[in-house]
């Protein structure tokens, strides 16, 4: 055991224009290895921008990712994709499926990509049945519904049974139905495969699956008192 994600001292400030814009003013935490952590916070309070840290996507101004022991920004380029490749599973709130694929090529691809192939059928058929996806391989994305869409970018986040799963906003573009599904198979890949996820929501009910609840504002984590939109 011990700390799986570690965020040192983090800050971004964008830069439009001549204006600046901070996104994140110092943040610091840790995830331990299997916990399921949420991060809360009002809309523009930092948490797209802390995510893209987190996946190695963009680079923080200046502290540091630490991710299952390595300083994210002194890997190379290569070793860096390769670690997002293995160790990490992305979901995003608006899908970004493969529009020309089905759902079963959107899911495989992740698999080939990974260097994986299509091993494992079992999971590949456990987890598209655990996500009621089992009768929709066939479909591309214009021909699913959103929360059949989300159900496939799960599928795609978690095939390769990642180390840890990154998810920002996945409930945001879906009905409760969905959310459930989406918030309980996020849960079981967490407790069956003791996964570590690390989701941000806006809600406070999907913040309710995890662990424990970060709450950022204005680039910082506050105590939840300062938080004036939380409701417990
Ligand atoms: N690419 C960007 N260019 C300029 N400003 C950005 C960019 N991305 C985010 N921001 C700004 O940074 C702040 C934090 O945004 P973000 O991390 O997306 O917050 P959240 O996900 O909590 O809504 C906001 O003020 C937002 O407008
Ligand atoms: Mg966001």
């Amino acid at each position: 055991m011990g700390a799986f994600i570690e965020a040192i001292d983090l800050r971004k400030t964008y830069h439009v224009g001549k204006i600046d814009v901070p996104a994140l003013r110092g943040i610091s935490f840790s995830v331990q290895k299997g916990e399921f952590v949420t991060v809360v916070g009002p809309s523009g309070s930092g948490k797209s921008s802390l995510f893209y840290l987190l996946g190695g996507l963009t680079r923080a101004d200046s502290g540091k990712v630490i991710l299952d022991g390595d300083d994210i920004a002194a890997l190379t380029d290569a070793e860096r994709t390769r670690m997002r490749k293995h160790k990490i599973g992305f979901v995003f709130q608006k899908f970004n499926l493969l529009p020309t694929l089905d759902a079963r090529s959107n899911i495989g691809i992740a698999q080939e990509i990974s260097g994986n192939g299509r091993s494992d059928p079992a999971f590949f058929l456990r987890i598209t049945d655990l996500l009621g996806l089992s009768k929709r391989l066939h479909h591309r994305p214009s021909e699913l519904s959103g929360g059949e869409q989300q159900r496939v970018a799960l599928a795609r986040a978690l095939i390769n049974k990642p180390a840890v799963v990154l998810a920002d906003e996945p409930t945001g573009n879906l009905d409760t139905e969905n959310s459930n599904t989406v918030l309980k198979m996020l849960r079981q890949s967490n407790q069956e495969l003791g996964q570590t996820v690390l989701m941000i929501t806006h809600n406070p009910e999907a913040a309710k699956y995890g662990d424990r609840i970060i709450h950022m504002r204005d680039g910082q984590i506050v105590n939840p008192e300062e938080d004036p939109q939380w409701v417990p």
